[in-house]
């Protein structure tokens, strides 16, 4: 399994290993991934090769995780629904990597030669659109409208959030509240659909608001923290390629902070950024990749997370405190180790 998280550097502070933190439901855990696979059964033998390509080059099933620390969370003994809807948030998931590869025009994933590298653009998108499909296929079986709602609303929000990203690509004048919106849709939002959901199944809604804001601020804190690494990670170590969000044009915030730092200390390192961004050329790639560490830019970024990771964490402190909950909080703890 290709597990950023799991092969993080180690960090100087204890902060437990990705398997601990799984090993806290471990049982669930296994039942949850064999469902991953087992939930796949269409009658077209190219959506289950290609679905099956991407599902069985791993992934750290983070969000899955999320749902089933949750559900435990709530109850020692949760039913057997809470890891099917954490099968199925791992489904969307996926479906949303196999779509973003398409968009990023990326050729590695999970260490793996992605969907659309493998076959091409128009199988890949319509693979996606499988996965979507048949998540929510599975999701009517639970019977639960409060579910639904919130698995509806929260993939329009997904989708929004990367049309969002779209229309910002190639906007050198985009900023950290226009970057804020992207990643709240794109990828937080999955991140408060796991909380949620389990809340629901286990009816706890009592409990939505603090799980949304956590969700939301751990989704967040990951996002920027994916940003960073794309100027500063392995790619070996993170199973995709590194250095595209430049080369695609993509105003992350390593590269909206860059830019307003650059343009008060380096008029032509700025220029040379914002012209970069505008048209995706980035022939001296390597000196812009430079300039953007050299910036200061990534330290903002770096300090942004940790501000994001604490507001999460602050929102875990009303939900029910045992083991499960701790579970979550070392999670948080984990993906922000990633920037030390
Ligand atoms: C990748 O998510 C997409 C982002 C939100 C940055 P993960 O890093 O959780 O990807 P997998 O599932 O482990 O491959
Ligand atoms: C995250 O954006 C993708 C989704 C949330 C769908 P990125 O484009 O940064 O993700 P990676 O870096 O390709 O995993
Ligand atoms: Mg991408
Ligand atoms: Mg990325």
């Amino acid at each position: 399994m290709t597990t950023s998280l799991a092969n993080a550097s180690p960090s100087p502070v204890s902060v437990p290993s990705y398997a601990d933190i799984q090993s806290i439901v471990a049982d669930d855990f296994e039942i949850m991934d064999k469902q991953v696979f087992g939930s796949l059964n269409s009658k077209v033998q190219l959506v289950m090769s290609v679905s099956q390509h991407v599902i069985n080059a791993g992934g750290k099933r983070m969000r899955p995780l999320i749902t089933l620390l949750c559900a435990r969370m709530f109850d020692d003994n949760p039913s057997e629904k809470a890891m099917h809807l954490a099968a199925i948030t791992e489904m969307l998931h996926t479906a949303t990597l196999v779509h973003d590869d398409v968009i990023d025009e990326s050729g590695q994933r999970r260490g793996k030669p992605t969907a659309n590298a493998t076959w091409d653009n128009a199988t890949a998108v319509l693979v996606g659109d499988y996965l979507i499909a048949r998540a929510f296929n599975l999701l009517v079986g639970f019977q639960s409208l409060p579910l639904l709602q919130v698995f509806s609303d929260g993939t329009c929000d997904i989708a929004e959030g990367e049309v969002l990203q779209l229309q910002h690509q190639h906007n050198p004048a985009a900023t950290e509240a226009d970057y804020l919106n992207i990643i709240d849709g794109k990828t937080s939002r999955l991140f408060m659909m796991a909380t949620q959901g389990a809340a629901i199944l286990q009816d706890k809604t009592e409990y939505m608001q603090a799980l949304g804001d956590f969700g939301q601020h751990f989704g967040n804190a990951f996002q920027i923290i994916d940003d960073v690494l794309d100027y500063s990670g392995d790619s070996e170590l993170m199973g995709k390629n590194l250095g595209d969000d430049l080369a695609e044009g993509k105003p992350t915030l390593p590269t909206i902070k860059a830019l307003e730092l650059l343009k008060d200390t380096d008029q032509k390192g700025y220029q040379q950024l914002r012209v970069a961004v505008q048209t995706g050329k980035t022939p001296n790639a390597e000196q812009l990749i430079a300039l953007v560490r050299d910036s200061g830019s990534l330290e903002y970024c770096k300090k942004r997370a940790l501000e994001e990771t604490a507001l999460a964490q602050q929102a875990l402190k009303t939900l029910p405190d045992n083991r499960y909950r701790q579970g979550l909080y070392q999670l948080t703890e984990l993906a922000s180790a990633r920037l030390l």
